[in-house]
């Protein structure tokens, strides 16, 4: 394969996971949030929260085209360890197809002990989140959040992707840590990242 035609490919690979991500915001602008797929570098900083000495799986929320996905497995997380769960049946199959060793579970990311079934009782060693929290009640963001510390162990982070200036989940409504992780500018939108983690006693 030529220099050229390595670019064509990968350029085209990248047109198809935007248009797919195009054809998810038409049909579903609440649910998927953003109008591009998150940029590698957010993904990147994303996956760099996991602890692979752990040896715990890794739930995902909201993979959409897979870019998360694709950090977090660079990141050194086994295919069978990584639990990615969409509620879009469209990025489900796109999933599937791109990862077909991740666990990939098609069901809303806000009632976990439905999708996860079988799977509802296992610890996991962080979350990596990109469901578009603002979209949702306060109260609903923060049943959320607690929903998700509860499955890691004490100490461990659920990192939350976002785009507006704050938290989308308060600080003093808990039993949780707030931290301001980064700010990425080269994400479109730029995107903020937060960290929450069980407070210590
Ligand atoms: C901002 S996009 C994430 C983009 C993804 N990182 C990418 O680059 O393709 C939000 C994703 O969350 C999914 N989503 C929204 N609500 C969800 C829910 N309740 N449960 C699971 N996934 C959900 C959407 O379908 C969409 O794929």
């Amino acid at each position: 394969m030529t220099r050229g035609s390595g670019l064509r490919k990968t350029l085209a690979a990248k047109f198809d996971d935007e248009l797919k991500f195009f054809k998810g915001w038409i049909h579903k602008p609440k649910a998927v949030g953003a109008i591009v797929p998150t940029s590698s570098i957010t993904a990147r900083r994303m996956a760099s929260v996991i602890d692979i000495k752990s040896g715990l799986p890794v739930l995902e929320l909201g993979p959409g085209t897979g870019v998360i996905t694709k950090a977090i497995l660079a990141h050194g997380v086994k295919p069978e360890n990584l639990y990615a769960i969409e509620y879009s049946h469209e990025f489900v199959h796109h999933l599937r197809s791109h990862f077909p060793r991740v666990n990939v579970i098609e069901g809303d990311a806000f009632n976990l002990d439905k999708t996860l079934g079988d799977k509802r009782d296992l610890k996991f060693d962080s979350v990596v989140s990109g469901v578009p929290l603002l979209n949702f009640p306060v109260r609903q963001r923060i049943a959320y959040l607690n929903g998700l510390l509860d499955r890691l162990p004490h100490g461990r982070p659920v990192v939350q992707l976002t785009y507006g200036p704050m938290s989308p989940i308060p600080a003093g409504r808990g039993d949780y840590t707030v931290e301001h992780f980064d700010f990425i500018l080269r994400n479109i939108p730029p995107t903020r990242l937060w960290i929450y983690r069980r407070a210590t006693h």
